[in-house]
């Protein structure tokens, strides 16, 4: 049988067979291009997805959903801190613990050609995004006494620039067999009437699957398996965007390690008011799960617990930790569709459909919540400018690192701003005064805004 006849055979029982039209004026390397890309969709669920959700106006029903608050407590003022801290470093030592940096995203607010992990937020530095988190883990990485092992998924759209970003860079110092890079999935936009779309004769109209491609992603590139190997029980999963990211934080496995009954653990942050339009955690029909600010209606979003404090406060900031069981295990549990329309392509109304990280949760059953603040841990780039930009970035990661330093007793000068290398410190232990003034300059920057 001839490649178009088998092509064709695959796609009729589907109604898709439109793809092929112009077989005939591609080369044979466009053909084989083409092929491949059909070959790597499941036109069966594709159509599932279209009668699914053509017809509904949106994708959840929250009137129908029960809410109720996950509670969450600040980690830093908890007595047993420095114990969850002790155990996350004898982990690591052991080798036990590993990053999963999801970065296939194509960051299309913040408007940077690149992988957003290459872009340089304007510190002093110049260090890209993957630079300061590579930094990051090296700093632990030597502390531990071994390399920590890093899983970055890319996309098709960006794995050649993320690679050649690090290879450009020599890893920054990092143990290359130590980083994996895999790209997430492609799935095809589907017209309004639920035909599948080309972007141009040779290539059909492919999105990345949504950041809840991950587990599959991990699984199918031999990754999870890796880190199997190496004997790998606790995995850190977070998102590219995030300055202030303590990658792989030593208090926060422990945290988990300590507890059994949990499959996961997420780090939050308190929600600035009733109104901020962030994912809170609670329990959504008994299970816990991401309540996205939309499917809370006004009232549970204005409730307040006996004390005050609202009861949904706990901001999702996109920074978890599985254990291993729960990554095999999602591996065979299939995460829901969530669909959207847009222009696209150059066509509008474009059916995409994508996965989200947190439908994890409910599949799994029982997670724990690190409470953090804010100003230490959560800086994230998604806008070129305002809210969540570069600048704010910088700001806040420079007041932080101001901070660290003024505790430590260096001469900080008002109205500056401090950028201090990860190699030095990597939340604001081991620095002087005379480290201060050796550094500045070097491995200490002073900037402002
Ligand atoms: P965002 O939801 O912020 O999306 O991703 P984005 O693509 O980076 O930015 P916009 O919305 O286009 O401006 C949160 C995290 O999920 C990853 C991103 O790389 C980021 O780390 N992600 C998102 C993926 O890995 N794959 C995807 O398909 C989508």
């Amino acid at each position: 049988m001839s490649v178009y006849a088998e092509l064709k055979a695959m796609l009729a029982p589907f109604g898709q067979e439109h793809l092929l039209n112009g077989w005939d004026t591609l080369s044979p390397e466009e053909q084989n291009t083409l092929a491949g890309e059909i070959r790597s969709q499941d036109f069966e669920t594709l159509n599932k997805l279209y009668a699914e959700h053509a017809g509904k106006a949106s994708d959840s029903h929250p009137e129908n959903d029960e809410f109720s608050p996950m509670p969450f407590s600040l980690a830093e003022e908890d007595p047993r801190r420095e114990m969850w801290e002790e155990t996350g470093n004898l982990l690591l030592e052991k080798g036990e613990a590993a990053a999963f940096l999801v970065a296939g995203g194509q960051g299309s607010r913040l408007g940077f050609e690149g992988p957003k992990g290459a872009f340089d937020i304007g510190l002093p530095s110049k260090k890209s995004i993957f630079q300061i988190q590579a930094e990051r883990l090296l700093y632990l990485s030597s502390r531990a006494g071994r390399s920590i092992p890093w899983c970055i998924m890319t996309s098709p759209l960006n794995h050649e620039a993320t690679l050649e970003h690090f290879e450009s860079h020599r890893f920054f110092g990092l143990e290359r067999d130590s980083v994996r890079f895999f790209p997430q999935g492609m799935i095809c936009a589907l017209d309004e009437n639920g035909k599948a779309l080309k972007s141009s004769a040779g290539h059909l109209a492919l999105v990345p699957d949504g950041n809840g491609g991950c587990f599959q992603a991990l699984a199918r590139s031999g990754s999870l398996a890796w880190l199997m190997e190496k004997g790998v029980r606790y995995v850190f999963l977070y998102s590219v965007d995030n300055i202030l990211v303590k990658v792989c934080d030593p208090a926060f496995i422990g945290f988990l390690a300590g507890d059994a009954a949990s499959a996961s653990a997420s780090k939050a942050v308190e929600k600035r008011s009733a109104e901020e339009k962030v994912g809170v955690f609670g329990y959504k029909n008994k299970k816990p799960a991401v309540i996205e600010y939309s499917d809370l209606s006004a009232a549970l979003r204005d409730a307040k617990l006996s004390g005050g404090n609202l009861a949904f406060a706990s901001g999702n900031i996109a920074v978890h930790l599985f254990r291993i069981e729960a990554l095999k295990k999602l591996e065979h549990s299939p995460l829901p569709w969530h669909s959207a329309r847009k222009s696209a392509f150059g066509f509008s109304n474009v059916w995409k459909f994508e996965q989200f990280l947190f439908d994890a949760f409910p599949l799994l059953g029982s997670m724990k919540l690190f409470g953090v603040l804010r100003e230490k841990e959560f800086a994230p780039v998604k806008n070129a400018e305002g809210a969540d930009s570069p600048k704010s970035a910088r700001e806040m990661l420079g007041a932080l690192h101001r901070e660290w330093l003024s505790r430590a007793g260096a001469p900080v000068k008002t109205g500056k701003l401090y950028e201090i290398s990860p190699r030095l410190s990597y939340a604001g232990e081991g620095l002087s005064k005379a480290l201060f003034e050796r550094e500045l300059g070097k491995d200490i920057l002073e900037f402002e805004e």
